[in-house]
């Protein structure tokens, strides 16, 4: 049954999974890494083409250094260590957001691993790292300043088009569902642009304890929506 195409996660609540169980925040996200791995698998096996998950934001920097050089550091190995088991599930690894500013060790494994999988034709596993949807909508405003000013544009005549193929997703279809874990109701600057129509699921579930169950039921979940992008029940119904 309609499985969605694309997948976005805004994976919330190591922390307080973490805080919870008396522990650091970072061994909350030791324990997100590994359902990281966990959801990448499933999604895999479910049929999914693309899972886009949010790592971590432009407004995470501004957490305690400590914190931050752990997840960098956590984010990096993982990837590394996990570079076999993508190639086995045939998924190939995108990265979306300014990475530049990761440091270059985990920098240097992030790519490594995108080279690797680059060709991997089953689920495109995007991580959205030093990413913010602002962010991304100012770098896509600059160049199409850039091209206007250069006269390549017309500003008159730009359209969504214009701006969807600057965008990092450029060539991804929008989600078809966004969930998040860890019981905020918020985006916290996540694919704003993309997200338009995409089906929202909240969970209060922390990321370490989202296992494949909850997974299926946030499927579910959105198997049971109309989607209908300004139409009729009517007009969708026809199809
Ligand atoms: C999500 O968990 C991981 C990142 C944002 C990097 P948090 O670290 O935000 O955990 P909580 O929300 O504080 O519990
Ligand atoms: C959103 O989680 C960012 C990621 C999941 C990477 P946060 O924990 O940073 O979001 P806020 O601060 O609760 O909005
Ligand atoms: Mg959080």
């Amino acid at each position: 049954m309609n499985v969605p195409n694309h997948v976005a996660i805004i994976l919330d609540g190591n922390g307080r999974w973490a805080k919870q169980r008396g522990k650091e925040r970072t061994y909350g996200h030791h324990a997100g890494a590994e359902t990281v791995q966990r959801i990448t698998e499933d999604a895999a096996r479910l049929g999914i083409k693309y899972l886009t998950l949010y790592t971590f934001s432009t407004e995470n920097w501004n957490r305690p250094q400590e914190e931050v050089d752990i997840l960098m550091h956590l984010i990096g190995t993982t990837v590394e260590n996990e570079t076999p088991e993508l190639l086995r599930n045939n998924v190939r690894l995108k990265l979306i957001g300014d990475i530049e500013r990761i440091p270059e060790e985990s920098r240097r494994k992030l790519y490594a691993s995108v080279e690797a999988t680059s060709g991997c034709t089953g689920l495109l596993l995007t991580m959205a790292l030093s990413y913010s949807s602002r962010w991304e909508l100012t770098q896509v405003s600059r160049r199409i300043a850039a091209e206007a000013a250069e006269g390549k544009l017309d500003p008159a005549a730009i359209d969504d088009s214009d701006i969807e193929k600057r965008l990092s997703t450029a060539g991804i279809p929008d989600p078809d569902l966004l969930i998040r874990t860890g019981g905020e109701l918020r985006l916290s600057n996540y694919m704003l642009w993309q997200c338009a129509y995409s089906e929202l699921y909240f969970c209060d579930t922390y990321w370490p304890d989202f296992d494949e169950n909850e997974f299926r039921k946030a499927i579910a979940d959105y198997q049971s929506r109309e989607r209908r992008f300004g139409k009729t029940s009517e007009q969708v119904a026809i199809k």
